[in-house]
């Protein structure tokens, strides 16, 4: 397959990460919007050590469409796995829980 350039919102998390190496090594470029969010990263952390060199990290929330718009550039393909941590305390946020899973992809497709 022709190597194409592909977003992964929460790229910086677990599955995004493992993801990103996968399609690296299959030649893609790969772009990853993420918040970094504190419940997942802790507080103040810039770039996980884990992720890889060659992917362009974009630091904004899916739920700003502005950041959306800025991800999305130049991109053949999405995967979405940016999600709120499912603890028992954001389980109580659920709103913010749906806004995350839901209105980010929402505001994507609405481009
Ligand atoms: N980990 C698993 O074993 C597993 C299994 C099945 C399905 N899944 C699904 O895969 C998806 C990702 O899971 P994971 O384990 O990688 O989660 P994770 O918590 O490790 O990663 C989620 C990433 O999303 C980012 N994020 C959270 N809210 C965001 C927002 N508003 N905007 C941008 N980025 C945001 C976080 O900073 C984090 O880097 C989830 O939907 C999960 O339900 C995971």
């Amino acid at each position: 397959m022709a190597s194409k350039r592909i977003l992964i919102t929460g790229g910086a998390g677990f599955i995004g990460s493992h993801l990103s190496d996968e399609l690296l090594a299959r030649g893609h470029e790969v772009r990853a919007l993420d918040c970094l969010s504190p419940q997942v990263h802790g507080a103040g952390c810039t770039r996980p050590e884990y992720l890889a060199k060659e992917v362009d990290l974009q630091v904004g929330d899916v739920r700003d469409r502005e950041a959306v718009r800025r991800a999305l550039r130049a991109v053949d393909a999405v995967f979405h796995f940016a999600r709120r941590w499912a603890s028992g305390r954001a389980c109580t946020s659920w709103n913010s829980t749906r806004r995350s899973t839901t209105s980010g992809p929402r505001c994507c497709w609405r481009r």
